[in-house]
């Protein structure tokens, strides 16, 4: 079994490469930094004794999905699991087409690259780390969850087609997890670890969860933001 992991840099992306390495899966971490992304495939075979392969992958080289993905199962054999792990925020600044071609268009993207390498073979499974920035449009990011909820839109589409052919899709709605995104953010809301959600991530794929938020509270708490009405909501500083 293989297991591709996008945006390998990120801790919870390195956190879900463990979680696979050490239950002796193959897998190949892709990044845009490919000496980190060597350095981490370097970890989990002395770590795990797992076959841990790198390569370069960018979100937004659109063009190049279809070959890379024709690449990683040439390093590892065909895809059983891949998990779009790779975000960007944006900064607050002029990021607005990177910020869309980054969490929306890119992921889309390889998405699509991943359905045509799995569909033909009646198996696989495809995890998308979405966000509950994507539930409800908010003045504080709202391009970064528009994006994100256009994924988890695109993720739910993807997964009704690919039902019939065998593959799994799984939505992974994040609340706070501690990372670089996070640092240095006042949130008066518990933040999960990157281990934390490696964990529930590889419990719930193997039991076929369709999609799920995490921390499950979040579930809740994105229940009553998205039932406030617009009215008073655009009067509120979310
Ligand atoms: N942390 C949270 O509270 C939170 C909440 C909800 C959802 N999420 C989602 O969780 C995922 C992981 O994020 P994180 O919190 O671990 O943050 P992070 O450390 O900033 O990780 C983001 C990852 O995306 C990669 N990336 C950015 N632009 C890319 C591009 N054009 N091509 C390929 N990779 C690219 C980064 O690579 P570089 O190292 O090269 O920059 C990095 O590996 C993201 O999808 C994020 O949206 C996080």
């Amino acid at each position: 079994m293989s297991v591709l992991i996008l945006g390998a840099t990120s801790r919870i992306a390195r956190e879900l490469a463990n979680r696979y390495a050490e239950r002796g899966q193959a897998v190949f971490v892709a990044a845009r930094d490919t000496d980190e992304a060597e350095r981490i495939a370097a970890d989990l075979r002395v770590r795990h004794g797992a076959q841990a392969v790198a390569g370069g992958f960018d979100a937004t080289d659109f063009d190049g999905h279809a070959a890379f993905v024709d690449d990683v199962a040439a390093a590892v054999g065909p895809i059983d699991v891949a998990v779009v792990a790779f975000g960007d925020m944006g900064d607050g600044g002029d990021d607005v087409r990177r910020v869309i071609e980054v969490n929306f268009t890119g992921a889309a993207s390889i998405c699509e690259a991943l359905a045509a390498h799995m569909a033909p073979r009646g198996t696989g499974c495809i995890i998308g780390i979405s966000s509950v920035a994507g539930d409800r449009g908010r003045q504080s990011n709202y391009l970064y969850g528009s994006a994100k909820g256009g994924f988890t839109l695109y993720l739910q589409g993807l997964r009704n087609r690919l039902f019939k052919q065998g593959v799994h899709v799984m939505t992974v709605k994040l609340g706070f997890v501690d990372t670089r995104m996070t640092f240095g953010m006042e949130t008066g809301i518990p933040i999960a670890s990157p281990a934390q959600v490696s964990r529930a991530v590889v419990a719930a794929a193997e039991r076929k969860v369709d999609a799920f938020y995490y921390p499950h509270f979040w579930r809740g708490i994105m229940t009553v933001i998205r039932a406030v009405p617009e009215k008073v909501f655009k009067r509120l500083s979310l």
